[in-house]
């Protein structure tokens, strides 16, 4: 498929898991790619993949700070110069950050999480624009999100808020750059099996990649394969929308009556008449094979 035949993507924390994902699918798609991303190990081993598969010539490598202003304010320039021009910002670098209860949450990495995940976001939304802006052809700014940032109990409370914080910027953001015909857009994965939740070892985490009703392990191409969805031209009428690729995981929601077959309200069927004095009717599933 060539979707994307023509554009030029960054794609952040394109080095691993699924932003390494997507930067191949991008190639695939036929768009020109810049990756940016602190590890600089990993960032050789995405070009050498990269090359494997024909496409040496259609990526470059960045060593970039996303949290630092001219680390991106370079990033840009990289792909402005390499390729001409800007299309596709993929702002998708990220760690765990700080974890633990609030009272031993210390300040410096609480801040160290908010720069990472989200001054990130807002210093790629404002040089990606500025340089979309001035090319004139509109664009595409995705962000990697979280499920974490839409309801409670799903990270830590610093990954949480900060995942909260660069949703309410995907709306806002899409507000102001709609009439520049500069889309943004969020991805809130589920869980992923990347090095980041698994640390080299999936079979650890076999349950949380199963919380989900989807039978199926998220792996890093589910996001890749929207990514490219959403940063295409198929999607041109979605912007200030994140969407949830999770797996069922949030439609499941708090579970109260128990998951899959354990749910309470799988088990029998029929109807409660509530308080009214006439009868509930109940049919018991369970000796149903
Ligand atoms: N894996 C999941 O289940 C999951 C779920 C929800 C959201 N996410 C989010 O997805 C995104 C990608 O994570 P992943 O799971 O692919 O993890 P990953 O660790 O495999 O990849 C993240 C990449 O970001 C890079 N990075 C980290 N800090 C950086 C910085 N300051 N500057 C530049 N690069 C930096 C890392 O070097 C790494 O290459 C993150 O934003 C993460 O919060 C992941």
């Amino acid at each position: 498929m060539t979707r994307l035949a023509g554009k030029v993507a960054i794609v952040t924390g394109g080095a691993s898991g699924m932003g390494r994902a997507t930067v191949m699918r991008f190639l695939a798609d036929g768009a020109k790619v810049v990756v940016a991303d602190l590890n600089e190990a990993n960032g050789a081993e995405t070009l050498a993949v990269a090359k494997a598969n024909g496409h040496g010539n259609d990526i470059a490598f960045v060593r970039c700070d996303v949290a630092k202003e001219a680390d991106v304010a370079a990033t840009v320039a990289e792909a402005e110069q390499r390729f001409g021009r800007l299309d596709i910002a993929y702002l998708n670098a990220g760690v765990g950050g700080a974890f633990g209860p609030i009272a031993e949450t210390a300040v410096e990495d609480w801040d160290y999480t908010f720069a990472v995940l989200v001054r990130s976001v807002f210093l790629g939304m404002k040089h990606a624009s500025l340089a979309m802006k001035k090319h004139g052809h509109g664009g595409v700014i995705l962000v990697t999100a979280s499920i974490a940032g839409m309801v409670g109990g799903a990270g830590s409370h610093a990954y949480s808020a900060a995942k909260a914080a660069v949703i309410s910027l995907i709306e806002n953001v899409a507000a102001e750059l709609g009439p520049e015909r500069i889309r943004v857009v969020g991805i809130a994965p589920g869980v992923i099996s990347t090095p980041l939740v698994h640390r080299g070892r999936p079979e650890k985490y076999e349950r949380q990649f199963q919380h989900q009703p989807w039978p199926d392990r998220g792996e890093p191409d589910v996001i890749a394969d929207v990514a490219s969805f959403l940063c295409s031209d198929d999607a041109r009428f979605i912007t200030g929308e994140t969407v949830k690729v999770d797996g069922g995981l949030l439609a499941q929601g708090i579970a109260l009556w128990g998951t899959g077959k354990e749910n309470m309200f799988m088990k029998s069927a029929g109807v409660n008449r509530g308080t009214t004095g006439e009868a509930m009717v109940v049919r018991n599933l369970r000796d149903k094979s």
